[in-house]
């Protein structure tokens, strides 16, 4: 089968990153799907945010887990990457699970649970997940190792993947235990012998976040099972090339 292209935080490279306008630009270019990454505010509303705090992507400062959603939503997330996007708000997981109902995307929701131990994390976005009937296309993916383990008492059935940035020869192992359904690995980490194995182990790779055509056509050619860029118009054409 081939590689799934999966927007990075939409198509961030062309608009202010996890915002409406990078997912419908991600959608309107033809990604196979979204990564978006998921924090909670102080009255428990799951956000989409890459960092824990809000100063690099908006116009407030602190820690989102400090915020109301009613505060948040106020802060500008757009103007920061351009004064064409001023206005944009920080989207509620809710918004972007309504948004992608009636159309034919793949998610991948990565906890942001490394740094910041969100209490119930897991079980707040499953619920969201499930009231949408949304499990059966998403993945949900985590640096944290136990969060896979509660997600997977959650819903044994439900796509998970460990990510890793760092050089593990133990990886494929431990996401093996966990009963994780993928690893997601950064690009300087993607070897042919890694791919093999995951797939000896009925384990999916994916690999991020890949930006360069030359390292885009290096990934597919492995025959990994999806990549994340930040420009998903570009992948599209790599992929055609293969
Ligand atoms: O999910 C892949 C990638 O998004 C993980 O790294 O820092 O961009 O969230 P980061
Ligand atoms: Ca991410």
């Amino acid at each position: 089968m081939q590689a799934k292209i999966f927007a990075h935080r939409g198509a961030s490279k062309h608009a202010p990153e996890n915002t409406m306008d990078a997912f419908t630009l991600a959608y309107q270019e033809g990604a196979d799907g979204i990564e978006t990454d998921v924090h909670l505010t102080k009255d428990r509303v799951p956000v989409l945010m890459h960092d824990e705090r809000v100063n690099r992507t908006t116009n407030g400062t602190g820690y989102i887990k400090d915020y109301t959603f009613s505060q948040l939503k106020k802060l500008d997330a757009g103007a920061w990457f351009s004064p064409d996007f001023a206005g944009a708000r920080i989207l509620r997981l809710d918004e972007l699970l309504e948004w992608i109902d009636d159309k034919s995307l793949y998610l991948n929701i990565e906890l942001k649970n490394n740094k910041i131990d969100y209490r119930h994390l897991e079980t707040i976005v499953y619920d969201r997940l499930s009231n949408y009937r949304l499990l059966h296309r998403t993945i949900l993916s985590t640096f944290n190792p136990i969060s896979i383990k509660k997600l997977k008492t959650l819903n044994q059935t439900i796509g998970t993947a460990l990510l890793s940035s760092k050089r593990d020869k133990n990886l494929v192992s431990s996401a093996g235990q966990l009963g994780a359904n993928a690893v997601h690995i950064k690009y300087q980490r993607l070897q042919q012998k890694l791919v093999n194995s995951c797939h000896h182990r009925d384990m999916a790779v994916r690999v991020y976040t890949v930006n360069k055509p030359k390292q885009m056509l290096h990934c597919f050619r492995t025959g990994c099972d999806g990549i994340f860029t930040d420009v998903p118009k570009i992948a599209i054409q790599c992929r055609a090339q293969i």
